[in-house]
């Protein structure tokens, strides 16, 4: 491509440590799009005959099934994506072919084909979260009525219903969404026409090559358009964050699922066994799927390292953006899929769930509430709780085990209607505020999810 500047081969060494169509390939769907709304706007200069601009789309089409159909050779030599397509179009057509690189440069491309690329697996992202978020409100749905243990650092706090628990999971997956619609909208902005650096001296109509492709407008300065990436960032932090959010989802079924707590069956499609331990059922999915976390991250470190300090504007340094993007959309992608398909199958284990919550230490708070609406300031009768809890393990008993004459030996402002606070349903009938678990306000939650999921 470079020959007429050059009388030395390149080295075979330098030809496998610089090439990328090894990895780059995946973006020929979308480097054949750019070329062939590039070509339009060529004609529209008058650049390209009509004729030579059919040769061009037919050839490019052609390459492109061959691709799809795994039929295509690829060649290292070529270095990239951009340049294989492009010599395999002029092999074939000839000087046609030789045309569709005027007014354009590798650098806009390659900015156009990573936008295009993001866009369609921001889609893909979009709809595996929404997958993932019905299959969670579909479970809440079934276990609606089953109540368990909250957890505050991992010790038993206050009970709530499985379901607010599963739809704290969908509302973060909703951010999640939002972040990378925000990314998507950021990204949608067309490069191409930027040149190498300066734009060109060849003027073409770029707004039209932006509605042919789908964007919403035009890049606005060439230099910022050839040398940033940080939409691909964007995009890479907000599938940090979905990371984080099923890492912490796992790590909860992967404590549900254990003989500690009970919780949950998974099915067996979606468990392995152990080669040497016959009673395993391994939440692999979960583990899998928190273990994936680390790589998630570091692509987005990754990126960020590559950018910093690059000096204006495009450096061949950014070559190395592609893998840790490939990288993370993947995992993402690959981890809501089994992950959906996983919670689709989980069952709660009524009867486990019902023993860990019927713990009355979980009411402790209801107690002090009790008093508080009897007059007491808060700060005293959590004390006054607190005295009654230190004398049940003194007593080897619980809550609902000491006496009337215990309570009021503590605080006159007890009655006897305190045990009512014992009583689980009532007490999750009381928790009415916005966001609070009542069962009224988890079934309008239910509902409220059902139609925004469609
Ligand atoms: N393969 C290159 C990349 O991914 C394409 C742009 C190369 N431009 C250049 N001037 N070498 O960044």
């Amino acid at each position: 491509m470079w020959k007429g500047r050059f009388q030395e081969q390149t080295a075979e060494l330098l030809q496998t440590f610089s090439e990328s169509i090894s990895f780059d390939w995946r973006l020929w769907r979308h480097d054949i799009e750019g070329s062939i709304a590039h070509s339009a706007a060529l004609v529209k200069a008058g650049l390209l005959t009509a004729e030579e601009r059919a040769q061009i789309v037919a050839g490019l089409r052609e390459i492109g099934a061959e691709i799809e159909a795994g039929k295509f050779e690829f060649k290292l030599a070529l270095e990239d994506i951009h340049m294989n397509i492009e010599a395999e179009l002029t092999r074939r057509i000839g000087a046609p072919g030789a045309k569709l690189h005027t007014a354009r440069s590798r650098n806009d491309q390659v900015a156009t084909d990573l936008r295009l690329y993001l866009r369609d697996e921001c889609d893909a992202i979009s709809a595996g979260l929404r997958e993932l978020q019905g299959a969670l409100v579909e479970l809440a749905e079934r276990e609606q009525d089953v109540i368990i243990p909250g957890y505050t650092h991992l010790q038993r706090a206050q009970p709530v219903s499985f379901a607010h628990h599963l739809l704290a999971y969908v509302e973060m997956l909703d951010r999640d969404h939002g972040r990378v619609a925000d990314a998507r909208k950021r990204m949608n902005v067309l490069p191409l026409g930027s040149g190498a650096i300066a734009g060109s001296t060849i003027l073409i109509d770029r707004a039209y090559v932006a509605e042919l492709l789908g964007f919403d407008g035009v890049t606005q300065n060439s230099m910022d358009a050839v040398s940033d990436r940080d939409f691909a960032v964007e995009l890479l932090s907000a599938l940090a964050l979905v990371a984080t959010h099923l890492s912490r989802l796992s790590e909860d079924v992967i404590l549900w699922a254990s003989s500690e707590f009970k919780f949950i069956h998974i099915s067996d499609a979606y468990t392995t066994g152990s080669s040497l331990m016959p009673q395993k059922k391994n939440p692999d999915v979960a583990e899998l799927t928190r273990g994936k976390t680390g790589r998630v991250f570091g692509n987005l470190v990754s990126l960020l390292t590559t950018l910093k300090g690059l000096p204006m504007t495009y450096n061949r340094d950014m070559q190395e953006d592609k893998e840790p993007v490939f990288d993370s959309v993947d995992t993402i992608r690959a981890s809501l899929a089994v992950f959906s398909g996983m919670m689709r199958g989980v069952r709660a284990n009524r009867a486990a769930c019902a023993a860990a919550v019927a713990d009355p230490m979980l009411l402790a708070t209801d107690l002090a509430d009790y008093l508080v609406n009897r007059g007491v300031p808060f700060r005293h009768a959590h004390e006054f709780v607190g005295k009654a809890v230190a004398l049940c393990t003194q007593r080897g008993c619980d809550l609902p085990q000491l006496t009337l004459a215990d309570y009021q030996a503590i605080s006159p402002a007890y009655q006897a209607d305190l045990f009512d606070c014992f009583r689980l349903e009532t007490a999750m009938l009381a928790r009415q505020a916005i966001g609070a678990p009542s069962p009224a306000n988890v079934a309008a939650q239910l509902a409220r999810w059902k139609v925004m999921l469609g």
